[in-house]
């Protein structure tokens, strides 16, 4: 890319966080994780520029900091902006942990009012299951967030009941909890688990064929989706 290229795009990032105002919403979530283009420029296994936007970590998070500039130069106070960020890669010589909490903090220290945490290039580092325990190596790293931040940070990450929720949340790994295929088995899992809805939750069986990239997949615990 070249410099235009990235101001053409960080801009981009801008119009696209005046929409979401317009068009009603109370707040947005920048994507910087799963590889996507904000984690590809602080992945040091994938960005080998050789400016300001490259090298150093404080290179590598230029570009996300400068779209969090911008997307708030564009919303103004309109709407709490955070950021679904990849803070360690699950590829050999990319982001690790401690440098992700570090921008972590730069990123709090731009504006961010929360923190989603996910892994960034090639999803989370692994962890071994013995070190891991009940919880899935993406609510580790959100865990690992905490302690260095003072916004609310969300965890995600196997939560399939509930129950187990409150238990990370008890157990002091994040502040909130996102779920995903729990809610792809039972879009009303949710509503089922603050008790709107009395009836019990298709529970997401945790099966190997979920992802982005096989399908076609039929989901056994909720056909349709
Ligand atoms: C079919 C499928 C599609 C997904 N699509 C996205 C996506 O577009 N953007 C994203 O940030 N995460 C996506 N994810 C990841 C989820 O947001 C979530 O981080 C991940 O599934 C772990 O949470 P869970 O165990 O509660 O599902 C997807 C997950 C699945 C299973
Ligand atoms: S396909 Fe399997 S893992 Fe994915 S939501 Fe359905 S039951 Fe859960």
């Amino acid at each position: 890319m070249s410099k235009g290229d990235i101001e053409r795009i960080q801009e981009d990032f801008a119009a696209a966080a005046k929409r979401t105002t317009q068009a009603g919403f109370d707040a947005l979530e920048l994507h910087g994780a799963h590889g996507y283009l904000i984690s590809q420029f602080l992945s040091p296994a994938m960005n080998r520029r050789q400016d300001e936007y490259g090298g150093s970590l404080e290179n590598r998070a230029r570009f996300a900091l400068e779209v969090v500039e911008k997307v708030k130069a564009a919303v103004g106070d309109s709407c709490l902006i955070y950021i679904r960020l990849g803070v360690a890669d699950g590829i050999a010589d990319g982001l690790t942990l401690e440098e992700g909490r570090q921008v972590a903090k730069w990123l709090v220290r731009s504006g961010v009012k929360m923190l989603h945490v996910s892994g960034g290039v090639g999803g989370a580092p692994a962890v071994d299951p013995a070190v891991s325990g009940n919880w899935s190596p993406t609510l580790r790293l959100a865990a690992q967030i905490k302690t260095v931040v003072d916004v609310p940070v969300i965890g995600v990450g196997g939560i399939i009941h509930p129950e187990q929720a409150e238990a990370a949340l008890d157990a002091g790994l994040a502040d909130l909890i996102a779920v995903g295929k729990a809610m792809l088995a039972d879009p009303l899992w949710a509503s089922k688990a603050l008790g709107h809805i009395q009836a019990p939750i298709n529970v997401c069986r945790a099966c190997p064929r979920c992802g982005h990239f096989k399908h076609p997949f039929v989901c056994p615990a909720h056909p349709r989706a």
